[in-house]
């Protein structure tokens, strides 16, 4: 009796010694959607047609490995090899946000399924929370800020225990996803429209487009081309006021409060999901508190949503976009400050302009064009350019200013 249990004890020793010893078998890249869609609709195609596609997806897993290599050793696109930094940006990812952006960051985590809004799918190549011009992509800088401080309001959480070091290897290895899920996206166009992959010049073309557009926007930054004037009742007023003349209401209803009214339909995002205008009034913002990127979701909107970019709207009334964060600001500021929420009887008493009455449904649509390069505001520009006395009306912004001292300079006057 006492053998048995002796050798039973044994026996489970060793059971639970090997288990330990086997170490989890490094995580595997997937065939994304795209590749896969290419043999999802062949149910009737002859034998041959299928070998083809089938090929043509194996083809596009190897050039990845190749040029992307794999999650525990990857290689960002365009380099020759794997760095430090990025693999200790996979451990990162791997402990702290693989569980919902997904090993391929397509936002196909095991929990994802249960999360509103859906944690973002990166392979798009579309950020929100950028503080470059509508349509560029971010600044790394930019997703260092959003993986430090988190979506407030979303189950994304901010990771601002994490060093600098930490930050700036998960982002790398974030912009390694990107790119990896750029390319397998045209690759995998390449293969629908033309059945066959690029050659090696063909390649290194579509390559250098994907990486050219993350290299634009390193220069461009959108800053407020005035500085904020203080925040008062009468511009608090003055914001409602425009708010419902430019047409805001029209999604986020006539107090601010959006989607959370249930009734505002907008469409679908750039992710297939159903979109939801802000709740303005809740005094979470997704994009960050500070008036300056309160400031740079209305100029620039917000990629891959229905969120417009109202850059051109205020182009010759640049404070009127500090009166709307003013009047932004302070719906939220009611509700934290348990005042009652803004009613009938608090909206401004002068009506609305007529010429952008809310049903300009083409106002919205033109503001969506995308930024050129003579339109983007560049870093360089704001820079070199002298400051003038009186900001010209058809120049772009004069004022001297570096992000730092904009931020500084832009806290609420109270
Ligand atoms: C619990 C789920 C969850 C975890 C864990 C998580 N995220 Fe997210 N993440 C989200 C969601 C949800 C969004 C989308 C928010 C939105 O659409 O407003 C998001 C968005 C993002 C974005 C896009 C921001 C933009 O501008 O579009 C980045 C970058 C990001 N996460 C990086 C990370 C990194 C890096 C980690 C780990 C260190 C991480 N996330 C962990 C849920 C998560
Ligand atoms: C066509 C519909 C539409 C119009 C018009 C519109 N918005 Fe939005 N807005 C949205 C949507 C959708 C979002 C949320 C985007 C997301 O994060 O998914 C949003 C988000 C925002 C945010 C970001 C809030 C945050 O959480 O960081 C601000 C600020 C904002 N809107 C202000 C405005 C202002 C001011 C106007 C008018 C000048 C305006 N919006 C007009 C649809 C709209």
């Amino acid at each position: 009796m006492l053998r048995r249990l002796f050798s039973l004890l044994l026996l489970l020793s060793i059971a639970t010694s090997l288990a330990g010893c086997r170490r989890a078998a490094p995580p595997k890249f997937s065939a994304g959607v795209a590749v896969l869609d290419l043999t999802a609709e062949l149910e009737d195609a002859d034998e041959e047609e299928i070998a083809v596609y089938k090929k043509l997806q194996a083809d596009i897993g190897d050039t990845l490995k190749q040029l992307t290599g794999t999650p525990d050793k990857p290689i960002l696109l365009g380099t020759e090899k794997t760095t430090d930094q990025l693999r200790h940006g996979f451990a990162l990812f791997t402990k702290y946000c693989v569980q919902c952006h997904g090993v391929n960051g397509d936002g196909n985590g095991a929990v994802a399924e249960h999360l509103n809004p859906k944690p973002r799918d990166y392979t798009l190549g579309v950020f929100k929370f950028t503080s470059t011009p509508y349509g560029s992509k971010p600044r790394r800088s930019d997703l260092v800020h959003t993986v430090r401080r988190g979506v407030t309001g979303t189950s994304m959480p901010s990771f601002d225990r994490f060093s600098e070091e930490q930050l700036n290897a998960v982002v790398e290895y974030v912009l390694a996803l990107t790119f990896r899920g750029e390319l397998e996206r045209q690759l995998a166009s390449f293969a629908y429209e033309d059945e066959e992959l690029p050659d090696e010049e063909g390649l290194t073309e579509t390559i250098d487009e994907i990486l050219a557009a993350w290299k634009d926007s390193s220069s461009k930054i959108v800053m407020p081309v005035t500085v904020m004037p203080p925040m008062t009742e009468e511009s608090v007023r003055i914001g409602h006021q425009i708010f419902l003349g430019k047409a805001c209401n029209k999604c986020h209803g006539k107090f601010g409060r959006g989607g959370s009214m249930g009734n505002v339909e907008i469409g679908k995002d750039a992710w297939g999901n159903e979109g939801s205008a802000a709740d303005l009034s809740s005094g979470m913002f997704r994009g960050g508190d500070r008036p300056v990127d309160i400031y740079r979701r209305i100029s620039s909107g917000i990629n891959g949503t229905p969120m417009p970019s109202f850059k051109n709207t205020f182009q010759d009334t640049p404070d009127d976009i500090w009166h709307l964060v003013h009047f932004i600001k302070e719906t939220g500021n009611r509700r934290r400050m348990g005042k009652q929420p803004l009613s009938e009887a608090d909206l401004p008493s002068e009506p609305p302009e007529k010429e952008d009455s809310p049903s300009s449904e083409e106002s919205s649509v033109s503001e969506l064009a995308p930024v050129t390069e003579e339109t983007a505001v560049t870093e360089e520009k704001l820079v070199e350019e002298p400051v003038e006395e009186e900001p010209s009306v058809d120049e772009e912004p004069v004022e001297e200013q570096t992000e730092e001292s904009a931020e500084k300079t832009l806290q609420p006057a109270a």
